[in-house]
């Protein structure tokens, strides 16, 4: 009989470090990592590319033709769209305000969310996102919510493209994540939130190797909620 996965959430807003930290402790657990925030960067540009606007008919088309799927292992997991790797061009700040939009749709969230619990019914995973302890995985074994100050995420932000070799601008930056976060923050369904039994994280407070210490530090205590005893 196979073992039942271990679920373990990330979630937080836009340039916080959950990528780095999500692919460091999927590596150190060696299990695999689901960076959902791919996959809604995904549908939000084929949305854009096909003009689908709010048309949910043809959303549902265009999703009816689109299958994800995880390759790979621990921090080489990557998504996959119809068995190909996504490319880079789902990560700049333009693509990843059509996945917000994207995000605020019903149809789109029901769609990824099904997918993603698929994924997660079959496979250990760290699941990176927005709503992965709130929503999609609400009985994970541990939750994380990580939180930073805007400017401190857009200094983050601006630092990985740069090393992604895509130019960018720290005030452009800090003002379309402020406007994204608003619109993830106050979208009707699923909005960023952490889930009740999260822990809170502030990463502004330690360097990266911090947080993934004190994520292992409630791992090895065996804590499934704050302030939980042992
Ligand atoms: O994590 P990211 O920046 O790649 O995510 C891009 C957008 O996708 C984010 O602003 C909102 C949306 N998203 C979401 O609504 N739910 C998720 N679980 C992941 C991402």
């Amino acid at each position: 009989m196979n073992a039942i996965p271990l679920i373990i959430t990330i979630d937080g807003p836009a340039g916080v470090g959950k990528t780095t930290l999500a692919r460091k402790l999927a590596d150190s657990l060696d299990i695999a990592y689901l960076d959902t925030g791919a996959m809604f960067r995904a549908v939000g540009l084929i949305l854009e590319r096909k003009g689908c606007g709010h048309d949910q008919e043809k959303i549902k088309t265009i999703l009816a033709g689109i299958s994800f799927g995880l390759e790979g292992s621990a921090r080489q997991s990557s998504v996959t769209l119809n068995n190909s790797r996504l490319g880079p061009e789902i990560r700049t700040e333009e693509v990843g305000m059509l996945a917000s939009r994207a995000g605020q749709l019903e149809v789109v969230r029901d769609f990824l969310k099904e997918t993603q619990q698929r994924i997660g019914g079959s496979t250990s995973l760290v699941a990176e996102g927005r709503d992965m302890g709130s929503v999609v995985f609400p009985g994970a074994r541990y939750k994380f919510f990580l939180d930073a100050s805007p400017r401190t995420r857009a200094e983050r932000r601006v630092s990985q493209l740069e090393s992604m070799g895509i130019k960018a601008d720290y005030g452009l930056i800090l003002a379309q994540m402020i406007k994204r976060d608003e619109q993830d923050r106050t979208r009707a369904i699923a909005p960023l939130r952490p889930a009740p039994d999260a822990y809170v994280i502030d990463t502004g407070k330690y360097c990266p190797d911090g947080v993934l210490e004190e994520i292992h530090r409630v791992l090895q205590s065996g804590n499934k909620q704050p302030g939980a005893n042992a």
